[in-house]
């Protein structure tokens, strides 16, 4: 039984992964167990399924998977307090059915985030508190979002001193994904450092990582490492996983749809080398990074299956469908 992941990186930094409660139930639990040490909710935690309607949580399932980490000592990472995606129509609309004002979308955002993050005190060690607010557009340096067209930018700064207030000793994170793109790079960079001079606890800066077989080049990781290290933040990757598919350069274009569906020996061989080069760089800034999240845990069920082109089979982890070691995982943990 060859150490998991989290023993082979148990000088560098925790190894993570994103899960649903189904797959804590199912084979792959053993492999969770025996592969890594941090725990995030890929759904369970997001605005729409914990708190449906304004007087309904529901907690279960967010409640299992902190459970089964505990079981594990394992850490979790909490994901996510404020997103405009599955974000529930009732924020943002009164009884009348009209658009709420930014009083009460504050309030209710407060609210939100206090009764979560009470109920993890001391169990989530850090919360991606605000995630992807920096459009992808060049020329707009906000994602015109329902919370940003009702508050301006104020809600973000809020949303850290909401998770602050309700647990001072949680590391609070700004999540993005993009982030080798040089233009969005810089957005977030600025927004970081302006939520930092406005004295708002940012204590760390999550990239998402989403990649795939033609990007990041080893120099493009390079640098939006180096120029996120500057920051003087945790860095962390939260949701890395390697498409097999080529990315196109528009972050918003849908990767040319693919006939080969089975994962060809050339497709996994771009990947092992590129998971190699990414993690040979996660290693030259240990110093800076404190943790690296999978985004699903083996090729059975990856959420690139659905997008951008829904129904297409990816790839993207280093366990296949078989939840066995793939070439990319002896790329990583043979260094
Ligand atoms: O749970 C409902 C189910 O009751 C319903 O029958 C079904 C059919 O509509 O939908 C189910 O919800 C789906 C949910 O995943 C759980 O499977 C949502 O439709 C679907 O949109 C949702 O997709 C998730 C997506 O975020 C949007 O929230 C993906 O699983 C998840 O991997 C993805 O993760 C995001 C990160 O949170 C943020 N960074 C980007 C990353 C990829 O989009």
């Amino acid at each position: 039984q060859s150490p998991g992941l989290k023993t082979y990186y148990q000088d560098y930094f925790p190894i993570g992964v994103a899960v649903s409660p189904r797959a804590l139930h199912s084979d792959e639990a053993k492999l969770i167990r025996q592969q890594f040490n941090s725990l995030t909710a890929e759904n369970a935690m997001k605005m729409g399924p914990l708190h449906p309607s304004e007087d309904t949580y529901y907690w279960k399932d967010a409640d299992s998977i902190v459970a089964f980490a505990l079981r594990n000592g394992m850490r979790i990472r909490g994901h996510n307090l404020c997103w405009h995606n599955q974000a529930p129509r009732w924020f943002f609309t009164n009884s009348a059915g009209d658009t709420v004002s930014k009083a009460v979308l504050l309030q209710r955002l407060k609210a939100h985030i206090t009764a979560v993050v009470s109920r993890y005190k001391g169990k989530i060690y850090a919360w991606d508190v605000v995630n992807e607010v920096i459009s992808d557009k060049p020329e707009e340096f906000y994602r015109n979002s329902e919370f940003y067209r009702i508050c301006g930018e104020e809600y973000i700064a809020k949303a850290f001193q909401y998770a602050h207030e309700a647990d001072p000793d949680a590391l609070l994170f700004y999540n993005d994904y993009n982030e080798i793109d040089p233009v969005k790079r810089e957005k977030i960079y600025r927004l970081v450092k302006n939520l930092q001079a406005a004295g708002v606890p940012v204590h760390g800066l999550g990239l998402q990582a989403h990649w795939a077989i033609n990007e990041p080049s080893e120099s493009q990781l390079d640098s939006t490492l180096q120029r996120f290290s500057e920051l003087g933040v945790q860095l962390q990757i939260t949701e890395l996983d390697i498409s097999v598919y080529p990315k196109e350069h528009s972050a918003r274009k849908a990767r040319p749809a693919d006939t080969a569906t089975t994962l060809t020996r050339e497709k996994e061989d771009r990947q092992a080398a590129v998971y190699r080069m990414c993690f040979a760089l996660f290693r030259k800034y240990r110093d800076v990074i404190t943790g690296v999240t999978f985004w699903n845990v083996s090729d059975r069920h990856s959420w690139l299956d659905n997008f951008p082109v829904r129904g297409r089979k990816d790839y993207p982890l280093l366990f296949d469908k078989n939840l066995l070691p793939k070439k990319a995982f002896r790329e990583v943990v043979e260094f």
